[in-house]
């Protein structure tokens, strides 16, 4: 991947552009251009300790469209993006656009607590014409009644109707005092009948040697963030789906759920360290 120029964008109002935030940092590492200095260099710095970050982000920003696609072709057509972020490409209004005919009546919240991401998502949202049928709520998605009763997911979202819910990459900034488990539970209540839930989660997974020593360290460092990560491993993933039965393959690492290209040897040692899944909430 390519490393980007050392201006910064214009900060839109609210941002500190003094303090590295993930979600400009996980920007830097898709190759995106909403980042600043700080962010870069923190980023540099997680990239020389665990080389795995930026295909392993790759890997999940992949997924995460996959599972998107899927839900559109199984007629799912309202999606709530939980810690969309920045990326500059393939967001999930990118991907519905590309996989429906220009009148479709698809739906998309996209929410993020960083004020660059929503800053980001207002301005691609009105250049793209999405506004209609896409929008952002700025909100912690630790506290689910803020984000299902924001008054833009209320305008776009028929709670009756299935809805695809996105954790992609923000579960591990929810730790254990933040009862992960309380607050899935939470969101599945909240979701009619055939939505569907896709989680993507770092992990130690079965990964081993230098490259989960890298891991451990890029760990300890986000530990002393304000955004401290949390890894999870498959048998902790498996009850945030509660009784929603998982679809083909189950709980897998990124590449290897519903794979559409090969992977590079670079990409096959980021494989360990992330798992996800896409379950389905019975009884439609
Ligand atoms: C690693 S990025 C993942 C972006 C995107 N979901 C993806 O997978 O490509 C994590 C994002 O989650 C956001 N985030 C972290 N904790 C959050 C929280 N409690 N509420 C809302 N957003 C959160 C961060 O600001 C960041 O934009």
């Amino acid at each position: 991947m390519t490393d980007q120029r050392d201006s910064a964008p214009r900060a839109p109002e609210g941002v500190d552009t003094e303090k590295p935030s993930a979600a400009r940092i996980y920007d830097w590492y898709l190759g995106g251009t909403q980042n600043w200095a700080v962010d870069r260099e923190f980023g540099r710095r997680m990239e020389q300790q665990w080389p795995l970050v930026r295909p392993g982000s790759k890997q999940n920003r992949e997924f995460m469209n996959r599972a998107v696609r899927a839900a559109l072709r199984a007629g799912v057509r309202q999606f709530i993006d939980l810690g969309s972020g920045v990326p500059t490409a393939g967001n999930v209004h990118e991907v519905v656009e590309a996989e429906l005919p220009e009148d479709h009546d698809a739906k998309v919240v996209y929410v993020d607590y960083e004020p660059v991401a929503v800053a980001h998502a207002t301005l691609i949202l009105e250049e793209g014409m999405a506004t209609d049928w896409a929008g952002i709520v700025q909100a912690d998605m630790r506290d689910a009644k803020s984000v299902l009763r924001a008054p833009e997911t209320r305008r776009l979202i028929d709670f009756s109707q299935p809805v695809c819910l996105i954790m992609a990459a923000v579960l591990h900034f929810v730790g254990p005092d933040d009862d992960p488990e309380g607050l899935l539970a939470a969101y599945r209540d909240a979701l009619a009948p055939g939505s569907w839930l896709a989680i993507s989660q770092m992990s130690e997974g079965d990964g081993a040697g230098e490259m989960l020593e890298g891991l451990r360290w890029f760990v300890e460092q986000y530990r002393k963030t304000s955004n401290p990560v949390w890894l999870r491993d498959r048998d902790e993933i498996e009850p945030l789906f509660g009784d929603w039965p998982l679809l083909e393959p189950g709980i897998v690492h990124l590449p290897d759920w519903r794979p559409d290209r090969k992977i590079n040897a670079l990409e096959a040692e980021a494989r360990p360290f992330a798992w996800c899944a896409v379950g389905v909430k019975p009884g439609a």
